[in-house]
């Protein structure tokens, strides 16, 4: 290994230092934020300058005490979000506003003035549901949904607004200056509010702008469970943080990170859901530079008005969270997304950013990864020791040292001397191969990729206009500035076949390192003063920077099979709208139970984010797990959106028939088990694709009047259909497990057993399986066994699992298409079934009409869950055709079975029961 990987190492193991990073208080904007307290504003409208468009409503509002004007604009967006902009009216240059986040220009619908008076201005929306009331004096904006107020803004009087100044020597006399100069209070005053220089460590970040901190408070009326703003080592329910740290958006490396931290890590979303049993609303803060978002739940007595003048007006205690949201720069762009429920807020969140992009099916699979698999020799015996053990898997992957010296987009020509081969060798087994791709450059002239990007000014810069260098694995490294369209491009294109010597077609993306990691940077991370594209501070930006790589790297992929394939790139950093581009892991976790265990609320945080892809690295990455553990997160994984093993450079090697028989054969179980459950799963990811359902969803979406899920994090929903509860705790004998819904019946999903009834129940489990059960109502589309990978699977049978509801009733779909290319948008090249069962009658129909895709597979079973009776007969019915078809009953779990059956999948079919 490189002397200058092997410092990076060194350096990523000291990381684990927590005085590498800043506290809260050690965050300059928080410090001056914080010294505005709760109380009166001290922004007051000007309800004068009130205008109105089509577009929106504009007007000023000022601060009484610097006398600055900002500008207010309100828009209602179609389909029940609101968006409220607040920036400088007349700024001394332009500030940073967020670009290619939004999906595109929302459509706007038109506000109208319900009520005006003085120091009060009412708007309604367009469907009169939803009333805006602007208080004046002290600036105030209400939101009511039919006389329930949901949500306020400024109710708190945080609003923060930093306006730009010239430099303190420019706008003062020489006289003043001096004077300050000389008085060492005002000095220290000056440096501690980190206006234009903020000192951490040996770090110096120069604000050449200087400060221009923006924040606001909202309160949720009502409601006390709040959801989101990933990504943080953190309780699925967001925590008070009244007595401690707010929670920091900020993405940053953190190499073996502690569990229960609100630092943040790798990713950000600033988007926050709040819940209560009748009503869902989300927050949407749109800005990509550090913020930090406080957090407060308290019971108020709220006065209820009174409806007659014979009603005596009352006062009744409700909850209500305050949310604090303080960034570093740029401007307030907040979206507030009304809901009602929550999948309306997840639509609200995908019309701005976009839905998850659909997956290649082979991306479902099982992943096989390690920092390394050394050499060509090693990923052939790896993929072998796949068939001799017959686990199933897709994907093996290769970290930093399968290149040339870190240099991304070449390889090790010792240890892989012919990569086409070795991709030849893998197509031959129906998998696929993915390399790590980072955004920072060795700086080396004799690389192409680093001469070209230097000469083309590609790289971002320092404060001082030269290329922004920092350590990295390669040792110097430039960084791509991937905020440049133009770079964007140029990055796109490296993947070309012709360019990037020795990929094909089956090799695929994994973009590490890029929010962006830098060694000996402040927080290891790149300094905040270094300059962007358009001359925007890193600050601005920082937040975005893993979300322009992998956008470039999904478009490079779709471009080099000349629009035609799907791409798969999984990145670190992410943002707001990351769905968009491929798929997300929460990074270095470590190989010990609680990591497990966390990484459940962590994925669901991330999947109501927007983001379903998701995946922990299994076993953690960090450390070994103990056999029982790796098991146990096998387990987990195969129900989960992004299944990979990963294991560090200082791990054991951890392949799965590494630890016994026993182990292997349970791992080879829940590998498999993922494998049959593939067609739901893909199914899911169309719903998320199309609907933006998330894939894998907190108990509290699907049951959101039942108080008692709201906190549940140790289990999940995928889908509607499936609750799975891990098993997180060494050697558990039983688990708790909350089957939700008084109303529901709920079926073990191995044993097909109805369970007695709802509610918490202590479940026995043995290292064989974890729980997972069904939900009577629902229709489960499974393959009837799993294959070498997903392409081998393409013929095999299908299974229906139908779990009955009380009523005897059940539904479900399956989504079916090539599952590599854009067919099935541009050709509609896809099948869209849909299964029901109702009065004794399992059909099949079609559910999208538009679909033209062609399959000969057939449904070979059907078990169903739940049937009272023993039938008399069952017969199949596929247009005029009937045929009686042999079953079998369990009179002890009331399970039909049927096999052997040809039910064409595209066909329509009925099965009748008597
Ligand atoms: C850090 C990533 O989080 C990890 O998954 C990877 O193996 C190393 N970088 C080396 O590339």
């Amino acid at each position: 290994m490189e002397a200058a990987a092997q410092e990076g190492i060194s350096v990523q193991d000291e990381a684990v230092d927590k005085s590498k990073f800043k506290e809260c208080n050690q965050i300059a904007f928080y410090r001056r934020q914080k010294l505005l307290h709760p109380g009166k504003s001290s922004y007051r409208a000007l309800l004068d300058s009130v205008t109105l468009s089509d577009d929106n409503v504009k007007f000023q509002i000022i601060h009484e005490e610097n006398k600055v004007l900002l500008q207010v604009e309100i828009w209602e967006i179609e389909g029940n979000i609101f968006r409220l902009k607040i920036n400088e009216a007349a700024p001394l240059r332009a500030r940073y506003e967020v670009l290619d986040v939004l999906i595109k220009e929302p459509a706007t619908q038109r506000l109208s003035i319900s009520h005006k008076e003085a120091g009060i201005l009412v708007l309604k929306s367009v469907n009169e549901e939803y009333k805006l009331q602007v208080t004046a004096d002290p600036f105030q904006i209400e939101l009511q949904s039919k006389n329930e107020i949901v949500l306020s803004m400024n109710s708190n009087g945080l609003l923060y607004f930093e306006h730009l100044k010239p430099p303190p020597s420019a706008s003062k006399t020489t006289a003043e200056n001096k004077e300050e100069a000389a008085s060492d209070s005002s000095k220290e005053k000056q440096e501690d509010l980190g206006l234009w220089q903020e000192k951490f460590g040996r770090f110096l970040d120069i604000k050449a702008h200087g400060p221009s901190s923006v924040g606001a408070d909202f309160s949720l009326h009502g409601f006390e469970h709040v959801y989101g703003i990933p990504q943080h080592t953190e309780t699925l329910l967001l925590k008070n943080t009244s007595d401690g740290d707010a929670y920091r958006l900020y993405n940053l490396d953190i190499f073996g990170h502690k569990i229960h931290d609100k630092i943040g890590i790798y990713g950000s979303v600033p988007f926050l859901l709040a819940h209560k049993p009748n009503r869902t609303s989300g927050i949407f803060w749109l800005n990509s530079s550090e913020t930090l978002v406080d957090i407060s739940t308290k019971a108020v007595a709220e006065h209820v008005p009174s409806r007659s003048t014979a009603e005596t007006a009352k006062q009744r205690v409700l909850p209500r969270t305050d949310v604090r949201w303080m960034s570093e720069s740029g401007i307030i762009d907040v979206f507030l997304l009304m809901g009602p429920t929550a999948f309306d807020v997840f639509k609200q969140f995908a019309q701005l950013t976009g839905t998850q992009a659909l997956p290649p099916l082979f991306s479902l699979g099982y992943h096989q990864c390690r920092w390394n698999y050394e050499d060509e020799q090693d990923v052939k015996a790896v993929d072998t020791g796949f068939d001799e053990h017959d686990i199933p898997y897709d994907v093996i992957w290769l970290d930093i040292e399968h290149t040339d010296g870190k240099r991304y987009f070449t390889w090790d020509k010792k240890k892989f001397q012919n990569p086409k081969r070795m991709q030849e060798l893998l197509r031959k087994k129906k998998r696929k191969l993915v390399v790590i791709v980072d955004p920072h450059i060795k700086v080396d002239p004799t690389y192409t990729l680093y001469s070209q990007g230097k000469d083309k000014g590609y790289f971002v810069k320092d404060r001082n206009g030269q290329d922004f260098e920092g350590i990295c694995w390669p040792g110097s490294s430039c960084y791509l500035d991937f905020t440049n369209p133009e770079v964007r491009k140029w990055y796109a294109d490296q993947f070309a076949f012709k360019t990037y010597k020795g990929s094909t077609n089956i090799l695929f993306v994994w973009n590490d390192m890029n929010e962006p990691s830098v060694f000996r940077g402040a927080e290891l991370t790149m300094q905040k003063d270094a300059v962007h594209y358009s001359s925007w501070e890193h600050r601005e930006v920082h937040n975005l920077y893993g979300f322009y790589q992998q956008m470039a790297t999904a478009d490079g992929l779709i471009k080099r099979s000349l629009g035609k394939e799907r791409p798969f790139v999984l990145t670190r950093s992410f943002f707001a709208g990351s769905q968009k581009y491929g798929a997300v892991w929460t990074g270095d976790n470590t190989a010990e139970w609680e990591y497990l265990k966390i990484s459940i609320p962590m994925l669901l945080t991330i999947s109501i984010a927007g983001i379903s892809f998701c995946g922990a690295d299994v076993g953690g990455f960090i450390g070994d797990p103990e056999p029982e553990l790796l098991v146990r997160w096998y387990q987990a994984g195969a129900y989960q959106p992004f299944f990979r093993g990963h294991s560090n450079m200082e791990s054991k090697r951890r392949e799965p028939w590494l630890f016994g028989e026993k182990n292997t054969r349970i791992i080879r179980e829940a590998i498999s088990e993922r494998y049959i459950l593939l067609p739901y799963l893909y199914t899911l990811f169309y719903r998320a694709h199309t609907a933006a359902e998330p894939v894998m969803r907190p108990l509290w979406i699907e049951f959101p009047g039942k108080i008692d899920t709201f906190g549940v994090e140790n289990e999940y929903m995928l889908g509607n259909a499936l609750l799975v509860h891990p098993v997180t705790e060494r050697e558990a004998r039983t688990v708790s497990v909350l089957l939700p819904g008084s109303e529901e019946i709920w079926y073990d999903f191995r044993k097909f057993k109805r369970m007695e009834a709802a509610g918490t129940l202590k479940i026995p489990v043995t290292l064989e399986n974890i729980p997972v059960f069904q939900r009577g109502g629902t229709v489960i589309p499974l393959k009837t066994r799993a294959g070498k990978s997903t392409e081998w699977m393409i013929d095999i049978s299908y299974e229906l699992r139908v779990a009955l509801d009380a009523e005897g009733y059940a539904k479900g779909e399956l989504y079916l298409d090539d599952g590599h290319s854009f067919q099935y948008l541009h050709e509609k090249q896809f099948l869209h079934r849909k299964f029901t069962f109702q009065k004794q009658v399992l059909s099949s129909s079609c559910r999208d009409e538009k679909g033209q895709y062609r399959t000969t597979c057939i449904v070979e079973r059907v078990i169903i869950l739940g049937l009272g009776l023993q039938p008399m007969s069952v017969t199949t019915c596929l247009k005029d055709e009937k045929e009686e078809v042999v079953f079998t009953y369990d009179t002890k779990t009331c399970a039909l079975m049927l096999e052997k059956l040809a039910l064409s999948v595209g066909a329509d079919w009925e099965i009748h029961i008597k």
